[in-house]
């Protein structure tokens, strides 16, 4: 999502998308998802939230193999209406955006390496179909998705992407969810991650606090690591309301005004669920 050149590359259509070509897959390609759908789906029952838990099963994931994404888009298509589009890899913000607000969400085509599998440069099919594509079976999270692809054109035009891109990761990509069990997982950097899928519910480094939109948009992230602070929504319902109830330009002009809020940092009317040790992070930095 943050390439700045735009032609698109060599073979590819001007929207950036690729044909899936799903026969060019080799056995062992097939056999790098297999590995990681045993080793996730394993692990995520009591782990993910209910709504990505019920993506996974009706959009039947467990079918071995990489997903044929024409298949796998006629599935969504008859439940929310959305598409997977293949992609060979990052695409500029405003193709990104642009795909969105038209509910086709794009997948990269490739996989990483049987000898890398918890290693990733860009997000492969893998990240981007077992971690994203589940959620996008859910109606409310099939409408924030949109509403975000809208809210990221506008963004754009505001010079504001900073503050968006928070709110995508620290809701679609490490997004907790409090549901009647427990506290549950359902952003898809960590679900797709064997490590971060336990240590964002288990480990007592990092906090987790309440969701509340304006904080999230001033909280720095980090991209190369495990997160140190997670953000907690009460339902999907209250995620979709207060950010398509909310005006987003007064609020970047609020946010221009103040400063960031360090990765980690705990700040005034911060409901705090769990206070982290921050052992992980300072046993990294020793
Ligand atoms: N309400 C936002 C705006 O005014 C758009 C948006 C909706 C952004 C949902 C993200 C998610 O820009
Ligand atoms: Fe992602």
């Amino acid at each position: 999502m943050l390439t700045e050149t735009h032609a698109p590359p060599p073979g590819a259509n001007a929207d950036w998308t690729v044909d899936q070509d799903w026969a060019h897959y080799t056995a062992e390609e097939h056999g790098v998802w297999d590995t990681l759908f045993a080793r996730q789906a394993k692990l995520l029952p009591g782990r993910a939230s209910d709504a990505y838990l019920r993506g996974l099963d009706v959009l039947k994931l467990s079918k071995p193999g990489i997903p044929d994404f024409a298949e796998l888009s006629e599935r969504l298509m008859a439940l929310t209406g959305w598409q997977v589009v293949a992609v060979p890899g990052l695409v500029p913000d405003d193709v990104f955006f642009d795909h969105m607000a038209n509910r086709r969400f794009v997948a990269g085509n490739f996989i990483r390496r049987s000898d890398q599998l918890d290693y990733l440069e860009e997000p492969d099919v893998f990240h981007d179909v077992f971690g994203h594509v589940p959620m996008l079976a859910d109606p409310v999270f099939a409408d924030y998705l949109e509403a975000y692809g809208r809210g990221g054109q506008r963004a754009l035009g505001l010079d504001a992407l900073k503050y968006l891109g928070r709110l995508y990761w620290y809701t679609v990509e490490f997004g907790l969810i409090a549901e009647p069990q427990g506290l549950r997982i359902y952003g898809a950097g960590i679900v797709s991650s064997f490590s971060e899928s336990r240590f964002a519910l288990d480990d007592p480094s990092p906090n987790r606090i309440a969701f509340d939109l304006a904080r999230v948009m001033r909280t720095e992230y980090r991209i190369d690591d495990f997160q140190q602070n997670y953000f907690v929504i009460p339902s999907f319902d209250a995620l979709l309301k207060a950010t398509v109830e909310t005006d987003f330009a007064p609020l970047y002009d609020v946010l221009k005004a103040q400063d960031d809020i360090a990765v980690a940092a705990i700040v005034e009317g911060d409901a705090v669920l769990t206070r982290g040790t921050q052992d992980y992070a300072r046993g990294k930095a020793a």
